[in-house]
């Protein structure tokens, strides 16, 4: 076996406000050190090509497909999961719209929405539309969708 494959590498990452540090090997995805190291299930596997979004998390506070990301490539960074967004005024919102049928793809898309916020406060209607075409459901006629993120950004 090559020294290459078997090598570990410390990464330290803020994983929804805790400090983790794991030892990990150059091609982990960080999608699956989520899921498998962490517990962190919330994040969901579509596609592992970056086509779905249903593995959006948020790096730094900015929207990001955990699939095409490495975990080494997160040392140093601060990671929220769905899990660190439970209770938030986003997840509250499309629970209120009942925006999602099986819900697979409901993480990822509270997920971006979450960082169109913070990239975007004061979203336009064209600005949340191409923002949303980075994440695929399935289920729905995305009509739930699209009420819950307008009121996610109405003022009220
Ligand atoms: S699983 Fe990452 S974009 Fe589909
Ligand atoms: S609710 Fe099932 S994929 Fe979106």
């Amino acid at each position: 076996m090559s020294s290459y494959n078997s090598a570990l590498y410390p990464v330290e990452m803020e994983i929804n406000s805790e400090v983790q540090t794991i030892r990990i090997r150059a091609a982990d995805i960080l999608l699956y050190t989520l899921r498998d190291k962490f517990g962190l299930t919330g994040s969901k596997s579509g596609c592992d090509n970056g086509d779905c979004g249903s593995c959006t998390i948020l790096v730094n506070r900015q929207p990001m497909k955990s699939c095409l990301m490495l975990t080494i490539e997160a040392d140093g960074k601060q990671i929220t999961t769905i899990e660190g967004l439970m209770n938030s005024q986003v997840q509250n919102i499309f629970a209120q719209h009942q925006a999602f049928q099986c819900g697979y793809c409901t993480p990822g898309f509270i997920m971006n929405c979450e960082g169109l916020r913070n990239v975007h406060p004061i979203a336009d209607e064209e600005t949340i539309r191409v923002w949303l075409e980075s994440n695929i459901c399935r289920c729905t006629s995305y009509e739930e969708i699209h009420h819950a993120v307008k009121d996610i950004f109405t003022p009220k």
